[in-house]
């Protein structure tokens, strides 16, 4: 595996990859890799020739009172993690090689990014647009891999590429979850022992709303209702947001009918989670 931090370089090696005819798979991440991530890898390389992975907490996507600086950074275990799972290139810029100090463009979608995560979390998908679009014009790939697991953001990417006529190939990636059923994330290591246990809650409560619409639950702000309750009832669990929206769209409805994703965002202590399930609603 070669591990490149300038952007000059990898474009470079980028185009010698290219003239060979080989096809490259993307995989952003923010690094401290879990399984969830190197779930990407295996489906990039299933796809494609050459598989990159960038590691970059980016700045632009945490608001003044978030944990960019404490967010968890482990660049030789992830380097060997990456090593380990096939990754060809990995990409670990500096912040000033991203953003110089002469850095002043932003993308922005709007629309979806008014709810759920860009709701509670102003300018946070701004951030996660342009340092995306950036990745995607230094590596030019065929496609990039992002996890469900961050439903929204899969579809705000998905809406960035669609508006701006790029041509990556956007594949969406099951979530990938520990035996207990707790969705894997670099900001589970922020959980003491309580918080961990607290946070079963979630995926108990999607699991819920997979079994109450199965049995015919549509009513929106009943099932919406039921999952505050079954979230509530943790007394460690500080609830963010509960919604139900289309999955495609991200509209709500009040009527639940075909593809409904069950979004959730929940405090234990200092450490925000978010969680998902896709029901489907005949
Ligand atoms: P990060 O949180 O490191 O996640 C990188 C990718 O891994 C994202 O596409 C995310 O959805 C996926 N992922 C995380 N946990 C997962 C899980 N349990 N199962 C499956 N996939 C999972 O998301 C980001 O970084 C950043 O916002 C980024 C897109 C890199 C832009 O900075």
């Amino acid at each position: 595996m070669r591990v490149i931090d300038s952007i000059d370089e990898l474009k470079t090696t980028v185009r010698l990859l290219k003239n060979e005819g080989k096809t490259i798979g993307l995989i952003p991440t923010m690094g401290y890799l879990h399984e969830g991530h190197i779930s990407l890898v295996k489906a990039s390389r299933h796809n494609n020739d050459i598989t990159i992975m960038s590691i970059f907490v980016n700045p632009a996507q945490f608001g003044p009172n978030e944990d960019f600086e404490k967010y968890p950074r482990d660049v030789a275990g992830d380097s060997r993690k990456a090593d380990e799972a096939g990754v060809d290139i990995l990409f670990i810029p500096s912040v000033n090689e991203m953003y110089p100090d002469s850095y002043s463009t932003y993308i922005e979608v709007l629309g979806i990014t008014d709810r759920l995560c860009g709701k509670s979390r102003q300018g946070h998908f701004k951030g996660v647009c342009t340092v995306v679009l950036k990745l995607f014009n230094i590596v030019e790939p065929d496609r990039a891999y992002f996890g469900q697991k961050d439903a929204q953001q899969a579809a705000v990417i998905k809406k960035m590429v669609k508006d701006l006529n790029s041509t990556v190939w956007i594949t969406v990636c099951p979530i990938v979850r520990e035996s207990d059923g707790l969705a894997m994330s670099s900001r589970n290591v922020y959980l003491n022992k309580e918080e961990r246990k607290a946070a079963l809650v979630l995926s108990k409560s999607l699991m819920e709303a997979v079994d109450l619409t199965a049995n015919g639950e549509a009513d929106c702000e009943r099932l919406r209702d039921r999952l505050i309750s079954i979230i509530g009832g943790e007394k460690l669990a500080d609830i963010d947001y509960v919604e139900i929206l289309d999955a495609e769209t991200l509209e709500f409805k009040e009527i639940l009918k075909g593809r409904m994703l069950v979004a959730v965002a929940v405090r234990f202590g200092k450490t925000r989670l978010i969680d998902n399930v896709v029901v489907e609603v005949n």
